[in-house]
Formats: C-alpha cells, structure tokens, sequence
C-alpha cells in the first residue's frame, strides 16, 4: 500500500515558554512541513531524506540507539521503536521548511509524519491526535533530552486550516480561532541558527517548576503573588510566565475585536518579557526585531520558540514585505497533520 503523510512546522502567535507549566498558547501551523510518501509492507525501514541527501535501512525490529546514523534518522528510527513498527516501510522525506535550526517545530514535524506514516493514526480522532502529540513528545524527550511542552506536537497534529489554535496545555482543551483578514502574519530569521538542545531551555524548564512548586499552578498565579517569591531571578521567570498566559487571552480578544494595533502591542510587549524577564533572547534577535517592527506596516513582532536564535513572527497591514537579508515569508493558516492512501 503507497501511502503520503505531511505535517506541518508551526509558528506560535503567543504564549512562549508557557507550554511546559500547562500555560496557554496559540500557535497557527504552517503551509509548510515535512511530507513523507512511500510503500508499506516487507521487513525493513528504508527511509531517504531529499533535503539532507542521505538514506538508511534497518531491518524490523529496530533495536537500541545507534550513533551512526543522522539526526534525522535517529528520529525516525527512534519512532519506529516506540511505536514497535512490525510492518515495513520504504519512502522518501522531503521538506518545506527551511532548513536547520529555524525555531519552526521541523523536528515536531518530522515525528508527527513519521509516526501518521508508521500507521500511529488507527482512528482519526481528536483524541487519537492528543495522544500522537503525547508520544511524540516522549520520543523527542528521549531522543533529545529536552524538557518542553506539548505546543509543537499538538499545532502540527490538531490544527484546523485558516485558524491559530488556543490551547490550554494543562487539560489539552483546544479552540481553534480566526486570524482576522485585517493583519498577515510575517515570519522571519534572525540569521542565527537556534539549538535548543545546546541552550539554556531546561534551566528555564527547571526554573518553572521550581515555581510552580513555590506558588502552585501558574494559571493560578498573579502578579502579587510572584511579588512574594524570594529570588529576584525566580521572580522575572515568573513575571514573564504569569504574563504571557494574560497576553495569550489578550491577543484573543484583540483578534475578535480585529484591532491590529492592540495585536502588535501584545506582540512587542511579549518579546520586551521574553528579552528581558525570561533572558531567552539574543542581541542579533533583538536588533532584527526592532528594525522589522520600524517597517511602515508592521504593527508589531516578536521572537518565536524557545529563543537563543531562529525565527520571529510579525503582524502586519496586508501587502506589507520586509526587507531583511535573512529568509522571510507571508504564512498562511495551514491544515494540521494528514494521511493519504495513495493506492
Ligand atoms: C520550544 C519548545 C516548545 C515551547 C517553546 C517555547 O519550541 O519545543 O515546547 O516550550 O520552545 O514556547
């Protein structure tokens, strides 16, 4: 049987570094993600990657790690075992994303089609999707060892075309929400490639919990409280968190009234919290937003994902174009995770 999985790469609106606390987020998936087509059947995974020009068999059951092969396929390879794939599969990787450390979920996307690809999606609910998104999660966990959230996973497996998706990454519930026709979404580099493995993500993972352990759940949380916590530094992560959970419903309400100005703010003041409350920036992410934010057009922008690189998202007028020397493109809405029986 040929079969074709896509899933999308994400870009999140709002709502950074607030999915590992069961915070909320809205991030809208991309028209562009990782396809990966081919035929079911035989003793072996057979998988070529287009963008990397490299490929890889193993013969079924895939056994523990193995340092040899490329990232990409330690991934794949890493989805199969999870999923304890008894069933072959031959086929081709390609990718419309652009390539390497972009900060646009390729690594969440890569997985959700390998695991749709490997036959994950028995059932297409809802349900079903969240519980891919989990699995997901766990195989990056093991294979990365980076302690995030369920943003990623779940803007590639559960998104509905034409919408962002507000989801509250403590209970899983998901509402898809329109993006009014007043304002594109822009995305763009910063030029510097972002590794979130290398970076200091699961310090700030660790601090959350720290105060979450202090404070309780931190939906919960005010701005007095995070007054009462001793550590300066404890208290600009939890400034910035308690926040950005307020932003996310902020941004919704400018949504629905479609008052770009006040979405452009939110964006701006959400970068100024990840820059300075949550130390996640970089100068060269900072100089880059500010002079796309002084585009005539652009209402606002802010960095994207885990931060120390990669890219940043803007509002702005419809028609706008920057004129930034790194990569940059006009997203659409896209339709979340799919597959397709080709014969
Ligand atoms: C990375 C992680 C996500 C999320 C963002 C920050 O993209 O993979 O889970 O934590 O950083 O919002």
């Amino acid at each position: 049987m040929q079969i074709r999985s896509f899933a999308p790469g994400r870009v999140n609106l709002i709502g950074e570094h607030t999915d590992y606390t069961g915070g909320l987020v809205l991030p809208m998936a991309l028209d562009m993600g990782i396809t990966i087509e081919g035929e079911i059947g035989g003793d072996r995974l057979t998988l070529r990657s287009v963008q990397f020009d490299e490929s890889f068999t193993r013969t079924l059951p895939i056994g523990a790690d193995d340092d040899s092969l490329p990232e990409w396929a330690g991934y794949l390879t890493a989805a199969a075992r999870f999923l304890h794939l008894a069933e072959g599969f031959s086929g081709t990787i390609t990718s419309s994303l652009p390539k390497g450390g972009t900060g646009l979920s390729s690594s969440a996307a890569l997985l959700v089609s390998a695991m749709l690809a490997f036959g994950a999606l028995d059932e297409d609910t809802l349900d079903r999707r969240k519980q891919i998104a989990r699995d997901v999660h766990e195989v990056e966990l093991d294979a990365t060892g980076l302690r995030n959230g369920l943003m990623d996973q779940l803007a590639s497996i559960a998104s509905i075309e034409g919408h962002a998706t507000l989801i509250n990454c403590g209970t899983l519930d998901i509402r898809p929400v329109k993006i009014p026709d007043s304002m594109d979404v822009l995305v763009f580099h910063s030029g510097q490639p972002r590794m979130l493995a290398d970076s200091e993500y699961n310090a700030r993972s660790d601090s959350a919990k720290q105060i979450q352990s202090l404070l309780g759940p931190l939906l919960d949380v005010t701005l007095d409280d995070v007054a009462t916590l001793a550590d300066p530094m404890l208290q600009k992560r939890a400034r910035h968190i308690v926040t950005e959970n307020a932003r996310v419903m902020q941004m919704i309400d400018a949504f629905a009234a479609d008052d770009p100005e006040q979405c452009g703010a939110i964006l701006n003041e959400g970068h100024r919290s990840l820059a300075e409350d949550y130390e996640v920036s970089t100068p060269i992410v900072d100089a880059i937003q500010q002079q796309v934010n002084n585009t005539p057009g652009v209402f606002g922008a802010r960095m994207v994902g885990g931060g120390f690189g990669g890219s940043l998202v803007a509002l702005a007028e419809p028609g706008t174009n920057l004129d930034v020397d790194t990569w940059w493109t006009r997203a659409r809405p896209g339709p979340g995770a799919s597959l397709t029986v080709l014969d």
